[in-house]
Order: structure tokens, then sequence, then C-alpha cells
């Protein structure tokens, strides 16, 4: 299990967070996912946090239907900016 919340170290960004979840994969479809991404999300509203940033893999499907069922939304995409196993790859902002 990972977890993290820094969008940039720059100090107009202190209120946007950027999320990232791995769960072992043993453990994932059991819920853990959900339940760490909504106490980052209480978290951050606690921290006056406005905003949680997500950058993920387009074909990453639980991940974003994971972010979708919480509240984020799609706001763009970065075509081919990854490279994995010998292809390009899109980012999708969320
Ligand atoms: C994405 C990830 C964090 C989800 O964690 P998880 O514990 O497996 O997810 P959960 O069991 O809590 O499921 C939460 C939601 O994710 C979605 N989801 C989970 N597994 C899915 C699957 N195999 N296919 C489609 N959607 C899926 C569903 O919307 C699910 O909600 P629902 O059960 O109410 O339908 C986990 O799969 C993971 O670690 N993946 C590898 C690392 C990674 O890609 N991280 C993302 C970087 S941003």
């Amino acid at each position: 299990m990972g977890i993290s919340l820094l969008f940039s170290e720059k100090e107009g960004y202190f209120l946007t967070a950027e999320d990232s979840l791995y769960i072992h994969h043993l453990h994932r479809g059991k819920g853990i996912g959900k339940t760490l991404l909504k106490f980052l999300i209480e978290k951050a509203k606690e921290n006056k946090i406005k905003n949680i940033i997500a950058k993920i893999c387009a074909e990453n499907q639980p991940s974003l239907n994971l972010h979708k069922s919480l509240g984020f939304a799609e706001v763009g995409k970065l075509c081919q900016v990854g490279y994995k196993f010998g292809r390009y790859l899109d980012v999708v902002i969320l």
C-alpha cells in the first residue's frame, strides 16, 4: 500500500494536493483503495486543501473508476507522455 498527497513544492500551490494510490496486487478489489481515497479526501478537507489532482494512465480503468466514483472529473489528457513496455501511454488528469 502506498499513498502520497504532494502536488508541488512551490509555495503558490499549497492549497492543491495530488494523490497516488497503490494497493498490493493480492489485496485489490476488496474496498481498500476506496477507503483510503475517502480518508485522503477527508484529511484534505480538514487541511483546507481546495483541489486534489490525480494523473492516471488512460488504460488504468480501475483507478479511473475509483476516482470518478468519489467525485473526481476528467479535465484533460496528456498524450504519449508515458513510456512503458515498448509503447507510449496517455495520462488522464482528474
Ligand atoms: C487502482 C487501485 C488503487 C484501486 O484499489 P482497490 O483497493 O483495488 O479498489 P477498491 O476495491 O476499493 O475499488 C474501488 C473502486 O475502484 C473501481 N475498481 C476497482 N477494481 C476495478 C476493476 N478491476 N475494474 C474496474 N473498476 C475497478 C470500482 O469503481 C470500485 O468501486 P465499486 O467497488 O464501488 O464498484 C488498485 O487497483 C491499484 O493499486 N492499482 C495499481 C496501482 C495503480 O494503478 N495506481 C493508480 C495510480 S494513480
